[in-house]
């Protein structure tokens, strides 16, 4: 916003604060120099989220293949109301709560219940906080917004101290980004920074027919292929490199063995790449890759594991029919 604009305006007030990190977070140079120029050459999912990748995350999201979102908010609305009445939350504090589009169906729930709860939505983008809690508040006249600013890689000690029940929500199938390893120490740690009392409503991808897992993650308008190309645009203006996007090109495999989908990027051709703020050059050959992303799928046994090695266990599993897609409700374990 330019100064005249924001001049004139009435200052409305800060909705949010900042969470300070517990440790550091690998920069982006890191996580370059660590995964880009390594073997195999990898990057880390969350590069694709500039304002360009979260839109064309969003109208992914909106494609008749990509079957997740659409799903998980299905379950949403059917379980909502069991879910506030059996724990009654003082708050809700959601983990990468983006435009909290579905946390609406726990709020409807909450509204109809008379349980007012306030809503902590948790965001590394300070402007997607405030502009959700200034929303969410004219919404729901009764409703509390706490925004908290910050990255939920970097842990979650300086997270504020909640009284009463609080229910943890994690959504979208984001914990499919992580590896086995990362996504216990991050369950783990998030089930440490919990009260005994509190609860964690995750939403997982499963295990299905490699059509449909293919489908959706290669829609045939392209904009998953543009979702993943664009995180080459992030690194060109970031780093200062010079990706040439059309000498690259989209694929996303459904592992089986590993049970995750992989995307890459891969070279059509043979060709040099400088990555100037790092005075370094990658020579790519034709048909090398860089994987981008794992979207990892479950079974209802492996969710089950994971969150148990978590120090969770799993208290109501919601799925549709065709099980493309789980909705747990967790409670700590003992
Ligand atoms: C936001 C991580 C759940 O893995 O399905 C969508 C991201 N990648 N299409 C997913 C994504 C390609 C999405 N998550």
């Amino acid at each position: 916003m330019s100064m005249t604009t924001s001049s004139v305006k009435a200052q409305s007030p800060r909705f949010y604060r900042s969470v300070p990190p517990a440790r550091a977070v690998p920069s982006l140079i890191d996580d370059v120099r660590k995964g880009l120029l390594a073997s195999p050459r990898s990057l880390p999912p969350k590069y694709f989220y500039d304002d360009k990748g979260s839109r064309l995350f969003d109208a992914i999201c909106d494609t008749e293949e990509y079957y997740p979102t659409r799903t998980e908010d299905a379950l949403l609305k059917r379980s909502a109301k069991d879910i506030i009445a059996s724990l009654q939350p003082a708050h809700v504090v959601e983990l990468g709560s983006g435009t909290s589009r579905k946390t609406r169906r726990l709020l409807d729930a909450c509204e109809e219940q008379g349980c007012h709860a306030t809503y902590w939505p948790f965001d590394v983008c300070e402007s997607m906080v405030q502009g959700t809690a200034e929303a969410l508040m004219d919404e729901y006249t009764w409703l509390r917004v706490q925004g908290l600013v910050g990255d939920y890689h970097a842990g979650f000690e300086h997270f504020p101290g909640f009284d009463g029940c609080s229910l943890f929500v994690f959504l979208g199938g984001t914990i499919g980004n992580l590896d086995h390893e990362q996504a216990v120490a991050f369950l783990s740690e998030l089930r440490r920074s919990m009260g005994d009392g509190d609860a964690l409503l995750m939403g997982a991808d499963r295990v299905k027919d490699s059509g449909v897992l293919h489908a959706a993650y290669n829609d045939s308008e392209g904009l998953t292929a543009a979702f993943n190309l664009n995180v080459l645009r992030v690194l060109n203006r970031e780093i200062d490199a010079d990706f040439e996007l059309d000498a690259f090109e989209h694929k996303a495999i459904f592992n089986r063995e590993d049970s995750r989908i992989e995307m890459h990027l891969v070279s059509k051709q043979e060709q040099t790449v400088s990555l100037n703020a790092l005075d370094e050059t990658i020579a790519f050959g034709k048909g090398e890759s860089i994987l981008t992303e794992i979207s990892r799928k479950f079974t209802p046994d492996s969710l089950d594991a994971l969150l148990a090695e978590a120090g969770f266990r799993i208290q109501r599993h919601y799925e549709p029919d065709d099980g493309f897609f789980s909705l747990v409700l967790a409670r700590p374990n003992g």
